[in-house]
């Protein structure tokens, strides 16, 4: 059984698909692990590492995939660069599956079937293959960390003997796991923070974090919670007031982070340019939501942009990136543990059992097709 470790070939991504721990954990399974030259590099982990754990170096794409059982990627790999790979190689990653169903089509030619971690279920047997949790919690972590770089004051207040420095104000918007994370971390940092979100159960959350918690809470807030523990998306009405309470709220803030995403659609508006235009000069917003359309009118996909009234508005793209070599320790690990789930341990081969509800809620591409109800081909 063989395992390979690609280079990513977006310029953007410096996580890798595993680290020298994995490696060790595969071999131990009885697997042998190729790893493209450089693949760890921005992630700090040298060629000499994986080697060490008993990897083999491979020069490149071609040769790293060809012949692998399974191929380990942070994003969906390009149909080019499976070209060699084995038809029915199994292929783990965050595909980015919405809206994509041509890219996912030409992945299924390639004859490999890929699966998108992000589409693990929350259940507690995956918790620990949850990449979505893994990834979001160093993003809010993260989002702290660039507010406080880019802020132009301190954070905590402080007493010194030329007086005192007041603390900052800081309002996350959604408080999922990134936000969750963010509100812990400008806390640790003595910053005064509130923070909203349609879910009612966040609250309880908030509050228990130090934080205070600002909503609209009215019957349809009550009820605004799925199944699957997810936001729903809310009526006009209901955005409307929320809108109303927090813009009064927004024009009082130093820091706005904002993190609220609803699965498979564009993120929604909560920052206006109209809010934005309230804040005090040398503000900052962190748009989290800011590859999936933004949570802030004026936020630029991987830039960051200073308003009319000297407000920073900060878009930096795979926030989780920015810590790759923590993000990809914890990616690989959640890679490894579904990975043993595909493993028949005795036989030392791939064996997938296609009615694990874990198999059947992530596999895109099967036998050249797309395999997947929710991801298909528009007729
Ligand atoms: P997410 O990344 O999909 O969204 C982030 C947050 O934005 C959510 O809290 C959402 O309610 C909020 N949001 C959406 N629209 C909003 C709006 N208009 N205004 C304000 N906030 C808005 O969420 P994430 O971080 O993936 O977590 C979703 C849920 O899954 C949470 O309940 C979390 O605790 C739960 N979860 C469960 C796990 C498990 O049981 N294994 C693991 C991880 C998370």
């Amino acid at each position: 059984m063989r395992i390979a470790v690609p280079a990513e070939t977006d310029p953007g991504e410096a996580r890798v698909a595993a680290t020298p721990e994995t490696v060790k954990k595969y071999l131990a399974l009885g697997a042998q692990v190729a790893v493209q030259s450089q693949a760890g590099a921005k992630s700090g982990i040298p060629d000499a590492d994986y080697v060490a754990a008993g990897a083999v170096i491979a020069e490149d794409a071609m040769s790293v995939v060809a012949d692998a059982d399974i191929i380990l990627r942070v994003r969906r790999p390009h149909p080019k660069s499976l070209a060699g790979a084995k038809r029915g190689a199994v292929v783990l990653a965050i595909a980015d599956p919405y809206d994509q169903a041509e890219a996912l089509q030409h992945v299924a030619e390639t004859g490999v079937l890929l699966f998108a971690m992000e589409l693990m279920p929350r259940i507690t047997r995956a918790q620990v293959m949850d990449v979505l949790s893994s990834q979001a919690n160093l993003a809010g972590y993260r989002a702290v960390i660039d507010a406080a770089a880019e802020f132009g004051r301190a954070f905590p207040m402080m007493m010194t003997a030329a007086g005192t420095v007041p603390a900052a104000k800081l309002f996350i918007m959604g408080v999922g796991v990134a936000g969750l994370q963010a509100i812990a971390t400008a806390r640790r940092l003595g910053a005064i923070v509130t923070a909203t979100d349609v879910r009612p159960a966040t609250k309880e959350q908030v509050v228990s974090l130090g934080a205070k918690f600002i909503a609209v809470e009215d019957d349809e807030f009550k009820q605004a919670e799925t199944a699957g523990g997810y936001a729903k998306e809310m009526s006009a009405a209901y955005q409307e007031k929320q809108k109303a309470l927090t813009a009064s709220h927004i024009a009082k803030q130093d820091v706005v982070i904002t993190t609220a995403l609803i699965p498979g659609r564009k993120a929604p508006v909560l920052i206006t340019e109209a809010m934005v235009a309230s804040m005090r000069p040398g503000s900052v917003i962190i748009d989290l939501a800011v590859e999936r359309g933004g949570n802030c009118e004026l936020s630029k996909p991987g830039e960051v942009v200073t308003s009319e009234n000297g407000v920073k508005i900060v878009g930096h793209l795979n926030v989780a990136g920015r810590l790759a070599a923590t993000a990809s320790a914890l990616y690989a690990r959640n890679l490894f543990a579904f990975a043993e789930t595909l493993i028949d341990k005795s036989a030392k081969a791939v064996a997938i059992n296609w009615d694990d509800e874990l198999v059947k809620a992530t596999l895109l591409t099967k036998d050249g097709g797309l395999a997947h109800p929710n991801f298909q081909t528009a007729a």
